[in-house]
């Protein structure tokens, strides 16, 4: 049981009418509804797999998946955005990627059932305003909506956690991408209104509420990312070779967050100058993300905004994985009135940036670099306002008398 998250209400909102309409159409019959929210990463990218720090936010954009229960052990499933139906049967599930974004949905199967629970089969209907290839981890958000809907489905309870780490493997296993647990863990974990710091190493979490006067605004550069091509995992082996080098040196170490600004100096001669970068920017990171976690806590906004600019910095110079739109939307946030921070988010490589910005500030800072944006580089940017939410739960008219992780609706 994990009492200590606070229950999602059911919600009447238009996206759980259409899906609720969309499931009868397909299918017939009244389907129970669960949803996870992406999420926006404020501090602490490229840690996570690392066994560092993070800072998420679990964002009110959700994937809403409606499910009810078949007789047989197949999976009947549509997307709605993909606007395509695929199959799956429940005793075929075989580990690997074809590209196709029901990876996701049968790698989540796959995993729960390797994992020692037995689904029911069942027909399933998705729907996300969660933009994809966006960096707001809509992939995280499709797996653990998924996976509390087969849970759900199936009358099986499991905790929030086990959840995340799970849906973490699924995307190991089958979409090939070695993702840290930051965002499956966020959109198990949100709680609205605050930001969470997280132990990757012991998953031990700190929630940190977010001044009511800053806004979280997110903004799209409209250039899309893909992780299993565009370097993730490049990144990830230079860090596993810093790992390897500095070890040799310094044997008490575990991962990369257990390497000292001053130990990595000592060693830096032992490094390539690209894995040197590498580690560089992990090993500062971990100590930005725990100052500006202290610079929340005392909510000193301006401090935990200058940590923001270093962390952009390292992730595009030492780290490589901006790109001259994502540097550039930050640079135009960061000449605006009432703007405390600005960097990019998520893995990189494209996909969005987060600007914490002034209440009062934050419609004018939203309409200038609308138009700046579009006006420098032709491309019409999405930025969005948007709330600390609540992590994933069950939604709906007619929720299920428990929801996935067995806490009371
Ligand atoms: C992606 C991954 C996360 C994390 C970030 C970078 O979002 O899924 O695990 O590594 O990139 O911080």
């Amino acid at each position: 049981m994990d009492e200590s998250v606070a229950p999602s209400k059911p919600e009447g909102s238009l996206v759980v009418h259409k899906l609720s309409a969309l499931f009868a159409e397909l299918y017939g019959g009244h389907p129970a509804i669960y949803r996870a929210p992406g999420r926006v990463n404020l501090i602490g990218e490229h840690t996570d797999y690392n066994d560092g720090f993070v800072m998420p936010v679990a964002l009110d954009l959700y994937t809403y998946v409606a499910v009810s229960p078949r007789a047989d052990r197949r999976l009947r499933v549509y997307s709605e955005n993909m606007s395509e139906t695929c199959d799956v049967d429940l005793n075929l599930i075989r580990p690997g990627r074809s590209g196709h974004w029901s990876d996701y949905v049968r790698g989540v199967a796959g995993v729960l059932e390797s994992s020692g629970y037995r689904l029911r089969g069942a027909d399933l209907a998705i729907m996300s305003d969660v933009p994809l290839g966006s960096g707001l981890s809509s992939s995280a958000a499709l797996e653990v909506s998924t996976a509390w809907a087969l849970l759900g489905n199936s009358q099986i309870t499991a905790d929030r956690t086990t959840i995340a780490q799970m849906c973490q493997k699924a995307e190991h296993v089958y979409a090939e991408t070695m993702c840290g647990i930051m965002d499956q863990f966020i959109s198990c974990h949100g709680r609205v209104g605050h930001a969470l710091m997280l132990d990757c190493r012991s998953l031990e979490l700190e929630l940190l509420p977010i001044p009511s006067h800053v806004r979280l605004m997110v903004c799209n550069t409209m250039v899309k990312h893909e992780h299993a091509t565009g370097g993730y995992n490049t990144r990830r082996h230079e860090c596993e070779e810093g790992f390897r080098v500095l070890a040799q040196a310094l044997p008490g170490i575990r991962a990369l967050r257990d390497v000292t600004r001053d130990e990595l100096e000592k060693y830096a001669h032992r490094l390539s100058p690209v894995i040197y970068k590498r580690v560089r920017h992990v090993v500062t990171e971990n100590d930005r993300v725990k100052e500006a976690a202290s610079a929340l806590e005392t909510g000193d906004v301006a401090a935990f905004g200058r940590f923001m600019a270093d962390s952009h910095r390292s992730l595009r110079d030492d780290y490589e994985v901006s790109t001259p739109e994502l540097d550039l939307m930050v640079e135009l946030a960061n000449g605006q009135e009432g703007v405390y921070g600005a960097r990019m988010t998520g893995g990189g490589f494209g996909g969005s940036t987060i600007n914490l910005v002034d209440a009062a500030h934050a419609e004018k800072v939203q309409q200038r670099l609308d138009q700046n944006y579009e006006a420098r580089t032709g491309l019409k940017p999405t930025i969005l306002i948007r709330e600390a939410s609540d992590g994933a739960g069950a939604v709906g008219e007619n929720p299920r008398e428990t929801d996935a992780k067995g806490r009371s609706e």
